[in-house]
């Protein structure tokens, strides 16, 4: 099993993230087998097919690695760095971005969102993001790749694209990534608007709980949160039709490791009054220590850079290796 995931900078570190992603790499890397494999990095070069301030776009990447290892990626179990540091990872996707044909992205439904109506303005590499994506994880020969369901259809194409890559140059070189939708990862919704994500975009900073809020704030937040005036169901069906209760009862079973079941039997019948305390509880003991360290590990940015660093040098010695064979596969003469 080769593990390989990206999450960008983009400086969105709340509670949605956390569950949806981040805390799913952890949970993967405590479980990998002797032999097993786990290669996770910040895509700062997909982060620029938008345009990002300079100065935040490094700050981001020091943020998101700092809450990284904050959560328990641990560097002496899988190799965490930037992507913008291992070279391969551009000259792989100029190599794919030739196997990759015109029609496979022209049906990528990300590109049609993030562009929205003005296609003709949007930049090159928004365009072709999904062949560096591809080039990500083939460059470490990824057998899965734990992403959220908007990124399958990414995922799809980059098998399509090593198919195709072994067909054309007559070797297995790739290996067909498998995209693993993680088991337990809710979308986790705006604690102001049940139908909406939990995002940093969201102007009321009450729809989110924050990875750097204080207890006090985690409290407020979640004594605030919408809800509506009937008392919890008993059973899973009840929650139909209520999201902000679904929300809070999905946030409360993802960080105590059960089912919704589970939560609606111990209080189901049971008024937010009493529910809401007990997630405050839970969510401030499963933040608090992460917040902590997360802090700690930002007061020494050189120290967030030098792991990065030693990441980016391991990841290069394979990423290195690869590209020699496929260099060799399409004929580069040289090195
Ligand atoms: N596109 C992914 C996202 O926005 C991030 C990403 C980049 C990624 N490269 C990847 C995820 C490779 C998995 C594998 O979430």
């Amino acid at each position: 099993m080769i593990i390989v995931s990206g999450i960008q900078p983009t400086g969105s570190l709340h509670l949605g993230n956390y569950l949806g992603a981040i805390r799913n790499w952890v949970l993967m890397q405590d479980a990998l087998k002797p032999g097993d494999r786990a290669w996770f990095f910040i895509a700062d070069m997909h982060a620029i097919t938008l345009f990002q301030d300079p100065a935040e776009l490094t700050q981001s990447t020091r943020e998101i690695a700092a809450a990284l290892m904050a959560a328990g990626i641990d560097p002496a179990k899988s190799v965490l760095w930037n992507q913008s540091q291992v070279m391969e990872h551009a000259e792989l996707a100029w190599v794919l971005s030739c196997t990759a044909r015109i029609g496979w992205l022209n049906r990528m439904t990300q590109f049609k969102e993030k562009s929205g109506k003005d296609r003709e303005g949007a930049s090159v590499g928004l365009y072709t993001y999904p062949v560096l994506q591809a080039a990500d994880v083939l460059l470490y020969k990824a057998t899965h790749v734990p992403v959220g369901d908007d990124q399958k259809q990414h995922l799809e194409l980059a098998r399509d694209i090593a198919q195709k890559f072994n067909t054309d140059f007559g070797r297995e070189l790739f290996p067909l990534p498998e995209p693993t939708i993680p088991p337990s990862s809710p979308r986790v919704r705006s604690l102001r608007d049940g139908s909406a994500k939990m995002s940093k975009s969201d102007p009321s900073d009450q729809s989110r709980i924050n990875l750097t809020d204080s207890e006090d704030e985690i409290r407020n937040k979640l004594k605030r949160a919408k809800t509506d005036p009937e008392p919890l169901p008993t059973a899973v069906e009840g929650l139909e039709n209520r999201p902000e209760a679904r929300n809070l009862v999905e946030i409360y079973a993802t960080l105590a490791g059960t089912g919704l079941a589970e939560v609606l039997g111990e209080f189901g019948g049971q008024g937010f009054g009493a529910f809401k305390p007990a997630l405050a509880d839970l969510v401030v003991a499963k933040l608090a220590p992460m917040n902590a360290r997360y802090r700690e590990l930002l007061a020494n940015p050189a120290a967030i850079d030098a792991a990065l660093a030693e990441g980016a040098e391991q990841a290069r010695a394979v990423a290195r290796e690869t590209m020699r064979e496929v260099r060799d596969a399409v004929g580069f003469l040289g090195r």
